[in-house]
């Protein structure tokens, strides 16, 4: 190992990072060291395969896996889709599976048949943008928030929200529903293009093994 370059990989920090170490554990490459919840390092080596994993916000790990200072990222399809990075998505792991919808009261419906001028709290203005004004030929306003985007329409901050539904329990909570689903999403794979081609052998064998333990569920 001493004299090869450490294949570098990004992971969205949090239950995403959790699951991509379950999937890794299932090919043989342990991290123990990942596992102490005590510990403040950010990064870890796993010797034996020349790999090296780093814990990033998960809007950082397109940033990373574009300048190549990570080769491969796992990330959500919501992060990939509105960072507008440029990369190689690869692989979709199949876990994280959930839904970016617009959302609103039902009474919001006609506000989007019609195509009102209204305005859409997201966290995500890139992909809201995408949707309303180049597939739906809508023009809104759009208003970027940070977190707890249902509480944009129940406080009038906006007629309806676009953003991440999994459970749906957070809206129905909140006495909202799904208005439209802008698309479906889950974790995928990238790889920083100029890895893709100077690593390609590890990486599509890396890529292979876990293909493999996906499609064995
Ligand atoms: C996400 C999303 C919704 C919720 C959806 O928020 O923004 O609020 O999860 O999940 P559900 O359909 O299972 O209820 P997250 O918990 O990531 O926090 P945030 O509100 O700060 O974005």
């Amino acid at each position: 190992m001493s004299n090869r370059k450490y294949l570098t990989i990004a992971l969205a920090k949090g239950r995403l990072a959790h699951r991509s170490m379950e999937l890794f554990e299932k090919i043989g490459i342990f991290v123990e060291e990942m596992k102490d919840p005590h510990s403040r390092k950010l990064i870890f080596t796993n010797e034996e395969y020349g790999l090296r994993f780093f814990l990033a916000k998960g809007p950082d790990v397109p940033t990373y896996v574009e300048y190549g200072a990570a080769d491969i990222g796992i990330v959500g399809k919501d992060t990939i889709l509105e960072e507008q990075r440029k990369l190689l998505e690869v692989l979709d792991l199949g876990f994280g599976r959930c839904r970016m919808c617009v959302c609103g009261p039902e009474s919001a419906k006609e506000l989007l048949r019609t195509q009102a001028q209204i305005r859409v709290a997201t966290k995500y203005p890139n992909i809201a943008g995408d949707y309303f004004y180049n597939t739906k030929n809508h023009t809104v306003e759009i208003i970027k928030l940070n977190g707890s985007i249902e509480l944009a329409p129940i406080v009038g901050l906006a007629e309806v929200i676009v953003d991440i539904v999994e459970t749906g329990s957070t809206l129905r909570e909140n006495g909202l529903t799904v208005l439209e689903e802008v698309c479906p999403l889950s974790a995928r794979v990238v790889v920083n293009q100029v890895s893709m081609r100077m690593e390609n052998e590890r990486i599509m064998d890396l890529l292979n093994r876990l293909g493999e333990v996906i499609r064995q569920g």
